[in-house]
């Protein structure tokens, strides 16, 4: 209850920053023009605002957006406000692992260093799909895609950390969605079984998925000693594209919760918080909401849980 007050207030907690904190306050006096980010979904919403104030603060960002057209707009309004920005846009279809693999490679042949990697991109409450892979969409675009794209990036994030001696930071946007899952969290064993699909749990299914992911991810990156952080977050409630498949559920949550609604330079906010801030250096395994650390559910800590989650996604990713 404490954090939706918070929430609904923008009392800022201890972090100094609250809900009420937009992107470019949290990243005030920051110069990031030595860093190079990748923003997955940075076509649309609180992407697109993540990747406009991280490259205001002098980052090389780059977009792994499927929609290039739409990415391409995002560029040109950033670079109408800020003419130096670098923003190089690489094609990605995160459900398919084809496609995963493609946008890997081009990024890896650029020859560029990785500081940060923000898994940004989501779909929500779609009905029943599966992906090119035969993945369940939500879990496949959400999680697996995500998955894998780190799998794949990993090296040159430990890499450049190594060689530079700046700390790596891996960001993966979950939602307090993830809190209303199905039963034991990931149904490992019926992912893809469409007869009991529930939209809403699998969209918490997914979420749930990515702050394991971070979780596990920033375990076994202490583990290796690597110079690298993993968290997840929850951005806030923020009107974007992402309620087109549930207009009707997205439209009455909005009026139940009205006070607890951000702008998008506010949802924007804890991405960048905990992609660049200094005061998030050494911080990894936390789930983050209002730019402060923040309380998950029991499967959200659960380690046995994010251990057969990377198993299971292991095998996953090597299908495709
Ligand atoms: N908005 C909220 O209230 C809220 C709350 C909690 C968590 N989140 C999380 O925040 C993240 C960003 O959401 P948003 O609100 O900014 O939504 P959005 O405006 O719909 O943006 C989502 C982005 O992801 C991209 N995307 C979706 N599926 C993709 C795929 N298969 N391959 C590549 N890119 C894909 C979209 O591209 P297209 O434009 O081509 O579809 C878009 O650029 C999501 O992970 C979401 O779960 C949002």
């Amino acid at each position: 209850m404490a954090s939706y007050l918070w929430e609904a207030t923008g009392i800022a907690g201890p972090s100094g920053f609250g809900s009420a904190s937009t992107a470019e306050q949290v990243t005030e006096g920051i110069d990031a023009s030595h860093l190079t980010v990748i923003i997955t979904g940075g076509s649309s919403g609180i992407g697109a605002e993540a990747a406009r104030v991280m490259a205001l603060r002098g980052a090389h960002v780059i977009i792994g957006a499927r929609n290039t057209e739409a990415a391409n707009s995002v560029k040109q309004s950033i670079l109408e406000n800020t003419p130096s920005a670098r923003i190089d846009i690489i094609p990605i279809e995160l459900s398919s692992l084809k496609s995963v693999r493609a946008f890997a490679e081009k990024f890896l042949e650029k020859d560029l260093p990785l500081n940060i990697l923000i898994n940004n991109a989501g779909i929500m409450y779609c009905p029943f799909q599966v992906s090119e892979d035969g993945i369940e969409m939500q879990f496949a675009t959400n999680h697996l895609g995500h998955f894998l794209l780190t799998k794949l990036l990993l090296e040159k994030m430990k890499s450049t950390a190594a060689r530079t001696g700046i700390e790596g930071r891996i960001v993966n946007l979950s939602s307090e969605a993830h809190m209303t899952t199905y039963g034991g969290g990931i149904r490992f064993d019926k992912i893809n079984d469409k007869d009991s699909y529930n939209d809403k749990l699998a969209y918490g299914q997914s979420k749930l998925a990515n702050i394991l992911h971070a979780n596990e991810l920033a375990r076994r990156l202490k583990e290796e000693g690597a110079n690298v952080t993993a968290n997840s977050l929850h951005p806030g409630l923020i009107k974007t594209n992402l309620g087109r498949h549930s207009a009707f559920f997205v439209t009455a949550l909005r009026i139940a919760t009205y006070l607890l609604w951000k702008s998008i330079p506010q949802g924007a906010a804890t991405s960048c918080y905990v992609a660049l801030h200094p005061d998030v250096k050494g911080v990894s395994g936390k789930y983050f909401a209002d730019c402060n650390v923040s309380k998950t559910t029991a499967n959200g800590i659960d380690e046995l849980l994010a251990t057969k989650l990377w198993d299971f996604s292991e095998e996953l990713v090597k299908s495709g």
